[in-house]
């Protein structure tokens, strides 16, 4: 007997692509409001055909591509490099002035794979501006255009309004993001968490877990707004641990059943912490701030159902905290803890492998890191527990 396809429940692949498309509308929020920006600047200046941000971090010195709104062609993601590298744009950055290219073939470096990227796709005309927030230097602001000598100044003045609307998205939005971990950090430092958990360990997952995020990005349709969120949420994903008493989060030896069970509870707390900020903050409008709950809700959860609170199975554990829970076991087998001495990255990843074949963790997010190892020890080494 056969049935129509509708019965049939979806296949891996299947509930794979739902949950990306779940993924991809809580994370392009911003992406569309650019969208949206671009569109209405159009009617005003039609021969912008990209508008791109690209974030700075100064503790690693690097540019990463955000939020794009691009007309045609192929979207460039996924995509750092490091600010000293090009004088002009530290030029720009520390200048604060902004750059026309009227012919960029005429001026980039060819073998950078950004302008490489630039020239492939046709772009003929840029006009690059320096975002600052309270005076500090947060990113730069893109124009493209497939025309050359398409920034006159007459448009520049056009994009001028755009600029401060569009910067001040931006910054609202990294505002948000930055008062609720800041918040989280600073409740940390209240309740004396002292445990190992604190420190370069939340540093060194929050890499990790970028790391495999940027991997699957492609796989996944990954934003790049969504994987920055992702790594500024993750080092909240043990903050209920903050509820717990130091006599269990800091004792040496094993717990015993009753005290293993009220550890568990950190995930319940870290999610009641977590709804709380959520709701003084106003931050329900902030886009992934699911994201942001799955972090802390389904870091303990395990692929066959084995995991705890809920013992969610599969896909029902969400990608992100897939990617926490590798991101924070490879960080807790590669570190030293009283009872043991830091295991090697190819161990700690021949144990991660072990956990994905027993059906605990995702072989996806293992196998990213295992394509960036380099990655992985040079995140370890610039991290190191003093
Ligand atoms: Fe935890
Ligand atoms: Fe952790």
């Amino acid at each position: 007997m056969t049935f129509p396809a509708s019965h049939l429940a979806p296949t891996e692949p299947e509930r794979n692509k739902e949950a990306a498309s779940l993924i991809r509308q809580v994370g392009d929020d911003l992406n569309f409001r650019l969208r949206q920006l671009h569109e209405q600047l159009l009617e005003q200046v039609p021969d912008v055909d990209r508008i791109a941000c690209a974030l700075y971090e100064p503790s690693d010195d690097m540019l990463r591509t955000f939020v794009h709104s691009t007309r045609q062609g192929v979207a460039i993601k996924g995509y750092e490099f490091c600010l000293s590298e090009s004088a002009s744009l530290s030029g720009l950055a520390a200048s604060r002035s902004v750059r026309i290219l009227d012919e960029i073939a005429d001026v980039v470096n060819a073998a950078n794979p950004h302008s490489q990227w630039l020239l492939n796709e046709g772009y003929r005309s840029s006009f690059t501006v320096p975002l600052y927030e309270r005076q500090e230097f947060i990113g730069f602001l893109f124009y493209d255009s497939l025309k050359p000598a398409a920034f006159s100044k007459k448009v520049q003045r056009s994009l001028e309004v755009y600029n401060t609307l569009i910067s001040l998205t931006i910054s609202n939005e990294l505002n948000l993001v930055r008062s609720i971990t800041t918040s989280a950090q600073v409740a940390r430092e209240f309740a004396s968490l002292r445990d190992f958990e604190t420190g370069n360990h939340l540093e060194r997952m929050a890499h990790y877990s970028r790391l495999i995020a940027r991997e699957l990005a492609p796989r996944y349709d990954l934003s790049d707004e969504y994987i920055e969120h992702l790594y500024l949420f993750a080092p909240l994903h043990d903050i209920g641990k903050i509820g717990i008493p130091d006599s269990i989060l800091l004792k040496s030896g094993g717990l015993n059943p009753e005290e293993r069970a009220l550890m568990n509870t950190h995930v319940q707390k870290g999610i009641d912490v977590l709804e709380r900020m959520i709701g003084e903050f106003g931050l329900n409008t902030l886009p992934d701030s699911q994201v942001m709950r799955n972090v802390v809700a389904g870091h303990h959860e395990c692929l066959d159902g084995s995991g705890y609170p809920n013992g969610l199975k599969g896909v029902e554990i969400a990608l992100e905290a897939r990617i926490i829970a590798v991101a924070d076991i490879l960080d807790a087998l590669t570190s030293h803890r009283p009872y043991k001495e830091p295991w090697s990255v190819k161990a700690a990843i021949c144990e991660l492998e072990r956990l994905v074949e027993r059906g605990k963790l995702d072989g996806d997010c293992v196998q990213a890191l295992k394509c960036h190892l380099p990655e992985v020890n040079t995140i370890r080494d610039r991290f190191k527990d003093s």
